[in-house]
């Protein structure tokens, strides 16, 4: 398999390196923690390495060092497409090159082989759908995947450490293959026909799950080759992203693992935002009727942050410019959709939020980031229940961490364990003892 060769071959030369830094410089001071670091979220704090992605504050995310709009242009495409194969974006973040468009196409093979989803899961879904959010529902069927754990299996038969890479990739390859049919079955049941979807050997993943959510067109499909390639990763420290590096750091496997990083997630500060922003627009859009003027906008914006909330999809914990991210999928709106009411909405919360978060001085980035659009798109294309969109996140988030779960174990990263300290401890620190 050609991700595993390409992967063997630089392993050598990685481990050596790590190898000869730590030895070398393990001593090396890279960074300093404060007290308002240590309650604060350990906001900037540099403690995580990956190799796969780097957010850059002032110019956003780097993938395998390319930036979006390289990563778009450079990735290949299915004919006729306009965005890349989601297959190529894997092969990059896991072996850190440009995929010709065989080595792309051959992910996207891999994919295929192995996209049957077990029976006993389907049954689970649909007899938990009624009463669950989807990504309760997904976060379960992930779990419910686990007992496939080829990890799990040769680790309690004996396995070498550095050999633990190769069965994460097999599972990983398992996972990122199953999830967009798992979040297809998820969308059906909870609003279509509860058809099992069936993948088509002939399109490509973001083809297919277009098809398998029943939206037609190639317009939609473009969108969710993109949607998917954005939302893969965004450097190591995000909660996702976080969360499934320190449980897999046990040596659990990437079901326990990624299944803890849905959870994560799930919540109002980082996936589900894009739910909630674009109930904030169309909250807008019934208020008054249509698009408002800039004044109106400008004051309900400051009688929403003056009830004490937070204006979702602006903001964000390292970034201070506009998220590439929402770019990307802006000037697709712009250009396949110009006239929707909801993108003219958006266009012009973009134009008026940040001005007011500058002036009311609290929000370290008053920029967009990309949950401030994605759901405008969705919705576009009629995928238009917003409960659904975290899932969409997810399946999206499963490229980056597994990437980064399969390096970590390459490169023989250990279990994860900061110090904590007690308050009285901080004091005492503060008064200089
Ligand atoms: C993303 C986010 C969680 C980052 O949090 P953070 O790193 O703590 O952000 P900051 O350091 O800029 O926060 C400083 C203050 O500005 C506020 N702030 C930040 N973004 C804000 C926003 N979009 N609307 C209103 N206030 C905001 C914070 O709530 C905080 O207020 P506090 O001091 O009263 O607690 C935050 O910007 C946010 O809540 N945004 C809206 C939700 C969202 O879009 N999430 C998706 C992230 S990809």
């Amino acid at each position: 398999m050609i991700l595993h060769d390409k992967i063997s071959a630089q392993l050598p030369d990685w481990r050596a390196r790590v190898t000869k830094l730590v030895k070398e410089h393990g001593e090396a001071v890279i960074d300093q923690v404060t007290i308002g670091q240590v309650y604060g979220g350990m906001r900037d704090v540099k403690s995580l390495v990956s190799d796969i992605s780097y957010v850059d504050p002032a110019e956003g995310i780097r993938l395998r060092g390319y930036s979006i709009p390289e990563v778009l242009k450079l990735l290949p495409k299915p004919q006729g497409a306009q965005m890349p194969y989601v297959g190529g974006l894997y092969y990059l973040l896991l072996v850190g090159e440009i995929p010709t468009a065989a080595q792309a196409l051959a992910v996207e093979d891999e994919w295929k082989a192995r996209s049957l989803i077990p029976q006993n899961i389907l049954g689970c879904l649909a007899s938990n759908a009624a009463q669950m959010h989807p990504m309760t529902l997904l976060s379960q069927a992930v779990l419910g995947l686990q007992p496939g754990s080829q990890f799990t299996r040769r680790y309690h038969a004996g396995m070498k450490k550095d050999e633990y890479w190769l069965p994460m990739l097999e599972d990983s390859l398992d996972l990122t293959a199953k999830l967009p049919v798992l979040a297809a079955y998820i969308y059906n049941l909870k609003y279509r026909n509860g058809e099992v979807p069936q993948t088509d050997p002939n399109l490509d993943m973001g083809a297919n799950f277009a098809r398998m959510i029943g939206v037609e067109g190639a317009e939609y499909e473009d969108v969710a080759r993109l949607y998917f390639i954005l939302h893969s990763d965004h450097e190591l420290g995000n909660v996702s992203a976080h969360v499934t590096h320190l449980v897999a750091s046990s040596l659990s496997d990437i079901y326990f693992a990624f299944s803890a990083g849905l959870n994560g997630l799930a919540g109002p500060l980082h996936g589900l935002a894009n739910q909630e922003c674009l109930g904030w627009l169309l909250d807008v859009h019934r208020k008054f009727g249509g698009v408002p003027t800039n004044e109106q906008l400008r004051q309900y914006a400051w009688d929403w942050l003056n009830s004490g909330r937070v204006i979702p999809g602006y903001g964000h914990a390292v970034l201070r410019v506009p998220d590439p991210r929402f770019t990307a999928q802006f000037e697709f709106a712009q250009k396949h959709f110009p006239d929707d009411e909801i993108l003219r909405l958006a266009a012009m919360v973009y134009e008026i939020v940040p001005q007011v978060l500058k002036e009311q001085g609290k929000a370290k980035n008053p920029a967009p980031n990309v949950d401030a659009i994605s759901g405008t798109l969705q919705y576009h294309y009629g995928v238009r229940e917003f409960d659904f969109y975290t899932v969409l996140f997810g399946v999206g988030r499963a490229l980056g961490v597994t990437a980064n779960a399969v390096w970590a174990r390459a490169l023989g990263q250990p279990l994860e364990r900061p110090k904590s300290l007690t308050t009285a401890m901080l004091e005492a620190a503060a008064k200089g003892k």
